[in-house]
């Protein structure tokens, strides 16, 4: 770990030395992390890779990851100085698929932004992921919409401003933007005419499942394409111990229990049975 520091409310950002995790990560993937001679916690906990920079030779090296100081894992992590070394195995799951869109629309509720830094980055042509390089068509515009509990859980906001898209927060005590969740800023934005009914239009999500669900009920009403970003627990990040599953409908109708670590964790909004 070369880099920590806090950007908000038990909030940190780290950023590890990883050439090869760098130069394959695409939006949306994950790794898993453990800390290095410790039982408690046993096993890796799971962190989107927030982006991915490169060193003074210009080639990719540093892999940032952001957290929320949540349960054991984190809190250990917290007091952890840059230095420190991790135990880090990604880039792993399935990120975010590339489709033509005109407006994307990115919702993130709490630290659920972590998964949709690098899409906004990738989308609107200022960075590029994966090896190979993927060329994805950019989107026209790209809406931010944040939803947190309040203002001081908001960390690195400019990050996205920078990565082009248009920024609106959502608090729920009113402490900063509308007052409310990250459904009723949608609900703003499409009354003041920001998100209009005749765009292309895709929304990309993250967040705590009941919000997500949230978000996918609402784009199913309007008939908007939204993908989900899963945060499902997960053990081994490598599809072996089935701790990760989510029940996913198939195109037969029925569903089964799908592993969000290699079949996701992104997955279509309208094929989660929430
Ligand atoms: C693909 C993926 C990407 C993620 N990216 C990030 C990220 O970028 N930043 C970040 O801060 N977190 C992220 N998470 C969530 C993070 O992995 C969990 O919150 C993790 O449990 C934290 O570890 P901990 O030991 O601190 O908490 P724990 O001790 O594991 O958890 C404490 C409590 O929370 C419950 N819990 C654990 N995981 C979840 C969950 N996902 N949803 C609801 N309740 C849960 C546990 O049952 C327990 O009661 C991600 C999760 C996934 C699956
Ligand atoms: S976390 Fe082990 S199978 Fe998904």
């Amino acid at each position: 770990m070369v880099g920590h520091r806090p950007i908000a409310d038990r909030t940190w950002r780290i950023r590890i030395e990883s050439p090869r995790m760098a130069a394959a990560a695409t939006p949306g993937q994950f790794a898993m992390l453990r800390l290095p001679g410790r039982t408690d916690p046993l096993l890796a906990r799971p962190l989107a890779v927030y982006d991915v920079f490169p060193g003074s030779d210009g080639r990719l090296r540093y892999v940032d990851f952001v957290y929320a100081v949540h349960g054991r894992f984190t809190t250990a992590l917290e007091g952890l100085p840059a230095g420190e070394r991790l135990i880090v195995w990604g880039p792993l799951g399935n990120g975010f698929a590339p489709p033509a869109v005109d407006h994307l629309v990115l919702v993130a509720g709490g630290i659920g932004q972590t998964a949709l830094l690098a899409l906004a980055r990738e989308r609107s042509g200022l960075a590029r992921y994966g090896d190979p390089a993927r060329r994805p068509p950019r989107a026209g515009r790209i809406t931010f919409c944040w939803g947190a509990r309040t203002a001081g859980l908001f960390g690195d906001v400019d990050d996205f401003r920078q990565a082009g898209c248009d920024v609106h927060l959502a608090t729920l005590d009113g402490s900063l933007g509308t007052r409310g969740t990250v459904v009723d800023l949608l609900d703003a934005q499409l009354a003041a005419g920001r998100l209009g009914p005749s765009d292309r239009m895709q929304v990309a999500t993250c967040g705590p499942e009941a919000m997500m669900a949230a978000v996918a009920r609402w784009t199913a009403e309007r008939s908007i394409a939204c993908d989900v970003s899963l945060e499902t627990p997960m053990a081994c990040g490598i599809g072996i111990c089935f701790t990760c599953v989510a029940p996913i409908r198939g195109a037969d109708g029925g569903w089964d229990y799908r592993r969000t670590c290699v079949e996701g964790p992104v997955f279509d909004a309208a094929s989660v049975v929430w």
